[in-house]
């Protein structure tokens, strides 16, 4: 695969500018430059130049409502709290590196997590724009030894081989931190550490089972999803990092359980003392929540912000009236909102969701997916 597929953009869609610049205007009345004047501005821009830039204003509520718009996140309650840092100026590896460290500081906040974006230059028609190779800041290294069994998350097994041929020195744990694969336009994939004082992770401990804190299991706090392309009035912007906290089930029943990432659930069993001889004792079931347990706690005793899935169904169904009775409809995926564990017992389960594709948004592009997974050759 090409890496550096859909990095450079087309010139802006005009039916996509006009209906972000609209809605700008219909949300945010009483900009200085009324809506027909801008309009007109744009055009000549892209006229003269191929393509147009945001305000910060424009930047700032376009990044809010992508998230609005995202219909597989239930914490969408506080789009518009979401904190959003210009570094479209940024220009350099170096100027990169160092605003993706700022994020991390500034989203982990000593453990009281704040939603952030940090919104890199866009792709134009003349320069395509700079990606990050990595799906999220903080990942951990993945490693399949010769006998087949995997250390660490087997997610990222494939971009591990990336940043060891890159030059990183592995050191073969079960949650080592990778670095980051910066690619600035037309160049090679670039290796950047990431100052470990940064990198802020809650060890994982039982209130009832000690020996489930004697697995030594840990997880980072702030989850910064980075291959996500954002989209705005027809500007892509394919650097774009942006988090929320953790809800406790993306780590205790995914994450630490899925047979394709670290697939603790038979090791957990085992300590917790149940009988996994038959799928009727629901061994697995007992072990999830447990685990489950375990997050939450931690996380709490840590410190570190972290909402339950009762709690976050909950204010799910808040923004769901708040956003009605503002005369909006909530796109929502039934399958992701649902949460992976006692679905039924939480109040998203049992009703239907309005399906639509509003822009702005967030897109996850095959070339992005490839390069978080390994799968793309470094040239
Ligand atoms: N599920 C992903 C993970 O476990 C994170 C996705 C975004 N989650 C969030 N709470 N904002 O790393």
């Amino acid at each position: 695969m090409d890496t550096t597929e859909r990095t450079v953009a087309p010139v802006p869609n005009w039916d996509e500018v006009e209906e972000f610049v609209h809605l700008f205007h219909a949300e945010q009345p009483d900009q200085p430059v009324p809506l027909s004047m801008r309009l007109s501005q744009i055009r000549e821009r892209i006229e003269r130049t191929g393509t147009y830039q945001h305000t910060p204003a424009e930047l700032e509520f376009g990044a809010r409502v992508a998230w609005r718009n995202s219909s597989r996140c239930i914490g969408r309650l506080y789009w518009r709290s979401l904190r959003v840092l210009d570094r479209r100026a940024a220009t350099s590896s170096q100027q990169i590196h160092a605003c993706l460290c700022e994020h991390l500081r500034l989203a982990t906040n000593g453990g009281r997590v704040r939603p952030v974006i940090s919104v890199f230059a866009p792709a134009t028609p003349h320069r395509p724009a700079p990606v990050l190779w990595n799906g999220q800041l903080v990942r951990y290294a993945g490693y399949r030894r010769l006998d087949g069994a995997v250390i660490g998350d087997a997610a990222h097994i494939g971009l591990t081989d990336v940043v060891r041929h890159l030059g990183w020195q592995a050191p073969g744990g079960w949650f080592d931190v990778l670095p980051w694969v910066i690619q600035m336009p037309g160049e090679k994939p670039q290796l950047h550490d990431i100052p470990r004082e940064l990198v802020h992770e809650v060890p994982l401990a039982h209130p009832d089972h000690p020996g489930i804190g004697e697995l030594g299991l840990r997880w980072h706090s702030v989850p910064v999803i980075s291959n996500m392309r954002l989209s705005i009035g027809g500007i892509d912007y394919p650097l774009a990092p942006f988090n929320g906290w953790y809800m406790g089930t993306e780590i205790g029943a995914r994450n630490l359980v899925d047979p394709d990432r670290y697939n603790l659930l038979p090791l957990v069993a085992q300590i917790l003392g149940l009988d996994t001889s038959t799928e009727e004792t629901l061994w697995r079931d007992r072990a999830l929540v447990e685990l489950n347990v375990a997050v939450l706690h931690s996380f709490r005793a840590a410190g570190v912000k972290i909402t339950d899935h009762h709690t976050e169904s909950r204010r799910f169904l808040t923004h769901l009236e708040r956003e009605e009775s503002e005369g909006r409809i909530v796109p929502t995926d039934w399958s992701w909102i649902v949460p992976p564990v006692s679905g039924g017992l939480t109040p998203v389960f049992h009703r239907y969701y309005d399906y639509a594709e509003l822009r702005p948004n967030f897109y996850l592009d095959d070339a992005a997916r490839a390069r978080a997974a390994g799968q793309c050759p470094i040239h």
